[in-house]
């Protein structure tokens, strides 16, 4: 898989990209990463990627050209299953949408930013439109990594062992059930006898109960999904 975020900020991605699951993932050649900083696609002297909006709004507008023009240079050298914007009025991203975005070859991602972007970026260039919750950041970088990070760590290989990216808290509308290390007993709080019995049936209808109980009492919504 390829992701292309498209940025006013590339700084930003440096140590989340950097890093532990997501700089294996790359190192081993399951997914690569490639930052454009929207400002090198503008043709103006100034550099400007933002401008007042017509209408007389308070608040600056991301242009259209220079992330038009990313976006083509990008696609004349492959196809992008999706261009993904980032923005808190986008469709709300879950388990589900990031095991369907894990599932894309190439796909590009916008960062919102500013009061907005030009409405004809959404209109024309963008397939699907994200938001990472019901709250507003103060731009859509933060989004991007966390898209990246929910998708990535899907891809087969990824993460050491397959088993644990499918028994994900989610994967299935059920909170994972708790788990416990060594040591079994810390100053009086025990770990659950049945963790200890070594009864693989019994042990799996204990994960399986907790993960009901937990989801009713934490996300009830989830099972109604
Ligand atoms: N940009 C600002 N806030 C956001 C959010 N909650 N989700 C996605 N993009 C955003």
């Amino acid at each position: 898989m390829r992701i292309d975020i498209l940025t006013v900020l590339p700084e930003i991605f440096e140590s989340p990209l950097g890093c532990s699951i997501l700089k294996r993932a790359a190192d081993k050649g399951l997914v690569e990463y490639a930052i454009h900083n929207i400002r090198d696609y503008t043709t103006d002297r100034h550099h400007k990627v933002d401008d007042y909006p017509f209408g007389g709004e308070a608040g600056m507008v991301m242009k259209i050209e220079p992330v038009d023009r990313c976006i083509s240079a990008l696609k004349e050298q492959r196809h992008y299953d999706d261009v993904i914007f980032t923005t808190p009025d986008g469709e709300i991203l879950n388990q589900s949408v990031a095991n369907t975005l894990s599932l894309d070859e190439n796909i590009i991602i916008l960062c919102g930013h500013y009061k907005g972007v030009d409405y004809r970026i959404r209109e024309h260039l963008v397939t699907r439109e994200i938001s990472i919750g019901d709250y507003v950041l103060t731009g859509g970088e933060m989004p991007a990594i966390i898209i990246a990070d929910a998708i990535v760590r899907l891809i087969p290989g990824a993460i050491g062992d397959e088993q644990s990216a499918l028994s994900d808290s989610f994967q299935d509308n059920l909170l994972a059930p708790p788990v416990y290390t060594r040591p079994a007993d810390y100053k009086g709080w025990k770990v659950p006898d049945i963790l200890l019995s070594g009864h693989e049936a019994k042990i799996d209808q204990w994960k399986h109960e907790q993960s009901v109980e937990r989801t009713r009492r934490l996300r009830p919504g989830l099972l109604d999904e």
